[in-house]
């Protein structure tokens, strides 16, 4: 069989009636600024672009030349389309209007341009994150209020994770599907399609140097999975931690696992160390869609009500199996029980 390109499939999905064409356009336009940027960074050290760029974000994190990059990559890639109302990326700090001489459309997009960019110096996985949400109806010149829905209301949601190869992972609410890109051709090329993340796992995925700052049901869970086949869970689990959240998160759509970002005592003041919007709320929608689980340890992820643009959440997503263990620790230790 011919293999099937990224277009070739939306616009399947177009006919089956899963994706409406404005939303066709966005997706084909942001996998090509994400070929943009995998070709950025493909260059490295060739192409200049490693190192800090000397500025901050809205989070007050430093800055890399490849996250300045990449964002101004898809803001520029979305301006002229059509397919917008707005633009929010986790780098700025209010939502980007489409300049006004071009045509506005009804979907409003979030990105995290560049996922895990700490990782870039040191030739590690690295990865852009997007969600997209309806422009509320009436709404001509949306503002952060209008971006603020839950990640049930999304769309689409999708990643990319510029590795040894270039994958897209998307979903628009009908399965999970991942997309290799050849780059001899330039094209998103089909190579799984609807993934299903086995529902038990044996992998844990956590920054484990912040152990001491954990709550107490974190602490507990994370003692049982290291107690293995000694301890109440009766086998042995193994740990892994990229730092970057595409390839944690894709090493387990791949081959199962939970990844977790817990609440503790460092973050506790901020919500969390994950960004709902940009992060926690599109992985939710993509893992959700592969048959796993999303939750913040206490509610689903895909049902908090965002109260800001960069408002951050605990995050535990991955085995369905798994993940409702992690929530069954917090809510015995919330209720007694
Ligand atoms: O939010 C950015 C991010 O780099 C994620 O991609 C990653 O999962 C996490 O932060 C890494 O956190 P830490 O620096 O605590 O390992």
């Amino acid at each position: 069989m011919s293999p099937i390109s990224l277009t070739q499939f939306l616009i399947e999905e177009k006919r089956a009636g899963h994706v409406d064409p404005d939303l066709r356009l966005l997706i084909e336009v942001v996998a090509r600024a994400c070929k943009r940027i995998s070709i950025a960074i493909g260059k490295g050290a060739l192409g200049g672009v490693l190192g800090e760029a000397g500025t901050g974000n809205v989070q007050g994190e430093a800055q890399k030349k490849l996250d300045v990059l990449s964002n101004e990559i898809l803001l520029e890639a979305n301006a002229w389309g059509g397919h917008l109302a707005a633009c929010a990326s986790e780098e700025m700090e209010e939502p980007q209007p489409i300049p006004d001489a071009y045509p506005k459309g009804n979907f409003l997009l979030l990105f995290d341009p560049l996922d895990g960019s700490s990782n870039i110096d040191v030739n590690v996985s690295v990865g852009t994150i997007f969600s997209v949400l309806r422009c509320p109806d009436g709404v001509a010149v949306p503002t952060a209020e209008h971006f603020l829905q839950p990640g049930t209301a999304q769309v689409a949601a999708g990643y990319c994770v510029y590795g040894p190869s270039t994958l897209l992972v998307l979903t628009v609410g009908h399965g999970t599907h991942v997309f290799t890109l050849d780059r001899e051709v330039g094209s998103f090329v089909l190579t799984r399609r609807d993934v299903r993340i086995p529902e038990e796992t044996s992998e844990f995925a956590v920054n484990a140097s912040n152990q001491r700052h954990w709550e107490a049901p974190m602490q507990r869970y994370v003692a049982d999975l290291l107690a293995g086949k000694d301890g109440p869970r009766g086998r042995d689990f193994n740990m892994r931690w990229v730092a970057s959240m595409v390839a944690d998160v894709h090493r387990i759509i791949t081959r199962g696992g939970i990844f977790t970002y817990p609440l503790d005592a460092k973050c506790k003041a901020k919500g969390g160390r994950l960004r709902l919007m940009y992060e926690a709320n599109p992985m939710a929608l993509i893992v959700e869609q592969a048959g796993g689980a999303a939750s913040t340890g206490r509610e689903r992820l895909l049902e908090v009500r965002p109260t800001a643009l960069h408002q951050r959440v605990p995050v535990f997503l991955g085995s369905k199996q798994e993940v409702d263990t992690a929530v069954r620790y917090h809510r015995e230790a919330d209720t007694g029980t």
